[in-house]
């Protein structure tokens, strides 16, 4: 019984992770290119609605199921409070994952509530590209510290 939840927890953090990762490379690689060879066509803001959706339920859906596997790894939120889980590989992993966390949560708020639709307006997005640039490339590092935690480091 607890396999199968743990199953199903990595299953939806994974799915969601392929999701919110994957769409981040998407718009560096394919949709901002595509705006800066058709520049006034709207196409970032035009697809960053029509994506934001799946990004925001993905990008939830990672942080409500995250802390659920800690749980089911067996550890607790007073273990968390214990300077020591913070210095064996494990911790360490955790910890530098969850700072990346928050920066992403904090760019993407940033981007998606400031910085895009003021380049929008003006019609000049290098800095919403460059915040672009590191939620994706933040992102990344995310996933792959959950690799190294999937493997106990
Ligand atoms: C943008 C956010 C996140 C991304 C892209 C992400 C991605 C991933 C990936 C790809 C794995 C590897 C799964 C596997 O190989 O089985 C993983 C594992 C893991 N993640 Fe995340 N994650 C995110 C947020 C979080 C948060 C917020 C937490 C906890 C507070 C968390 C906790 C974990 C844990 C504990 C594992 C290891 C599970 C195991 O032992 O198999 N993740 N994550």
């Amino acid at each position: 019984m607890g396999e199968a939840v743990f199953l199903t927890l990595i299953a939806l953090h994974v799915l969601a992770a392929t999701a919110w990762v994957g769409g981040a490379l998407f718009f560096v690689f394919a949709v901002v290119p595509a705006s800066r060879a058709a520049p006034g066509a709207g196409i970032p803001d035009a697809l960053g609605r029509a994506f934001r959706p799946v990004a925001y339920v993905a990008l939830g859906t990672l942080i409500v199921t995250g802390p659920l596997l800690l749980m089911l790894l067996g550890i607790s939120p007073g273990m968390l409070l214990q300077g020591r889980f913070w210095a064996d590989p494990f911790g360490i992993t955790l910890g530098l994952k969850l700072v990346m966390v928050v920066l992403v949560l904090a760019l993407t708020a940033w981007h998606d509530a400031v910085l895009g639709p003021r380049a929008h307006r003006a019609g000049e997005a290098r800095a919403t590209r460059i915040v672009g640039r590191a939620i994706g490339l933040l992102s990344v590092a995310i996933l792959l510290a959950g690799l190294l935690l999937a493997q106990g480091l």
